[in-house]
């Protein structure tokens, strides 16, 4: 039986596109999960590899650097380690290497590798060095040191587009006290001098993007592995004051609960690429990459659960999907109606688990869909909901602390939903409280 293109069903070309989902669990073509926190971008002819840190072990301690490759950032496919532990060296497993950063140096025809080199303790904050002549190695470790004689701990690496490329450290020194941006030698091996400083930022996790001229500063402060808010800084050159700080997601939000690791150019706009820190399963950490538009004249995260990129266009898309209010669906059991003007419609459902649910009625396309969550979880734990379809079997979805009040934040999870009518039945069987639900969104992206 021969179809003609037009005869596809429209769910079935959906289903071959690929898309970006924050806060999901990311597989690679091999379909494990994706190990590469910290990570850092770049990008060689239409080739985009992404260098980061293995924590399947959930261990902070050092394991690999490991390597994926992308023609469009969204499908990954793991190529060999870019580096792994050498004995009784600064990149021991028993020694700590984060956040690595690859630049390519085209006067050695050299890829040189940046990372945050450091004991256990995080006593020694380095910096190390390992170049490859390929873009995934493996690498040959160089050395580990303290940039100009300083502390640093957060780095990043910023590459400028002068005919030399010359490029910088981005680093938290002296405790986490003073930001600053230190210029790399030729070799992209040593630094050679300090070209700027934020004294007092307490700023890390840093990126920078170069848009019409201007130098934005991305950053995070000092929570540990919680999220807090993160900014922007402008500079008219890589050695000027920047601006003041100033937010790119709503304060509430904490960032979509994520730190900063790269910020992709991207057309005139750029992707904000976070980790989701689960310290205590870090290997579950989960990445946050969003929208960063400059539509309102500065930059601005731009939430999404379901988006997609055109690398080669340089722009990006933002799925639409049905959005169901929880307090319109089948309250049972202990569960509540609790009404906050934060929540969408004024009202959601509360008291879920523990012998409350919520029973809501969605349309389906006949697929695997993606579903999201909003929900607000006002104390600093996480908590986990059950999400059953048609009364099948349940799947549990973490729900991370939302940091208090009525803060809204989602969570997607993939359902089987048939074609036509579905009820999704949020807390069943579940003996501890999950967070408020305030709606649900399905999309058609599978
Ligand atoms: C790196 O640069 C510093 C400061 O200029 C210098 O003291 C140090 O010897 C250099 N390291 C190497 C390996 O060249």
């Amino acid at each position: 039986m021969r179809f003609s293109l037009l005869a596809v069903p429209a769910f079935l070309l959906a289903a071959q596109a690929a898309v970006i989902v924050p806060g999901a669990t990311w597989t690679d073509t091999s379909g494990n999960v994706i190990q590469a926190h910290g990570g850092g971008f770049l990008k060689v002819g239409s080739t985009v590899y992404w260098f980061g840190e293995d924590k399947a072990a959930n261990s902070a301690l050092f394991s690999a650097v490991s390597c994926y490759s992308s023609t469009d950032l969204m499908t990954w496919t793991r190529q060999n380690n870019a580096l792994t532990p050498i004995a009784n060296t600064m990149i021991s497993n028993a020694n700590i290497v984060e956040r690595p950063k690859v630049i390519f140096n085209k006067a050695n025809s050299e890829y040189v590798m940046w990372f945050h080199s450091d004991t256990s303790n995080y006593g020694a904050a380095m910096v190390g060095v390992a170049t490859a002549k390929t873009p995934c190695g493996p690498y040959t470790y160089k050395g580990s040191f303290k940039p100009l004689g300083a502390e640093s701990r957060d780095m990043g690496i910023f590459q400028d587009d002068d005919a030399a490329q010359t490029a910088y450290l981005l680093y938290a020194s002296d405790n986490n006290q003073n930001f600053k941006i230190s210029r790399l030698d030729a070799n992209y091996y040593n630094i050679t001098a300090q070209v700027n400083v934020l004294t007092g930022s307490t700023l890390e996790a840093p990126g920078i993007v170069k848009r019409n001229g201007l130098y934005y500063l991305f950053a995070s402060h000092t929570s540990g592995w919680d999220p807090n808010p993160n900014r922007w800084f402008v500079a008219s050159s890589i050695s000027s004051a920047f601006s003041a700080q100033a937010d790119i997601a709503p304060e509430p939000v904490r960032t979509y609960f994520s730190q900063n690791n790269y910020d992709f150019p991207l057309g005139t706009n750029a992707i904000y690429m976070g980790d989701r820190w689960r310290p205590t399963l870090l290997g579950s950490s989960r990445y946050i990459w969003l929208p960063m538009s400059w539509t309102s004249g500065s930059p601005q995260l731009i939430w999404a659960d379901v988006w997609s990129v055109n690398l080669a266009a340089g722009t990006f898309s933002v799925a639409t999907g049905t959005s169901y209010e929880a307090e319109n669906g089948v309250v049972a059991g202990s569960a509540t109606i609790p009404a906050d003007p934060s929540f969408s419609g004024g009202k959601a459902v509360g008291f879920l688990g523990n012998g409350g649910t919520v029973t809501i009625t969605v349309q389906g396309i006949g697929a695997a869909q993606w579903v999201s969550l909003y929900y607000a979880n006002g104390d600093s734990t996480w908590r986990s909901t059950t999400v059953s379809v048609n009364g099948g079997a349940s799947v549990v979805v973490d729900q991370p602390n939302t940091g208090g009040g009525h803060v809204i934040l989602s969570v997607p999870v993939k359902l089987n939903l048939k074609s036509g009518s579905n009820t999704i039945t949020i807390g069943a069987g579940q003996t501890t409280f999950a967070a408020d639900l305030d709606k649900i969104i399905v999309y058609t992206a599978t």
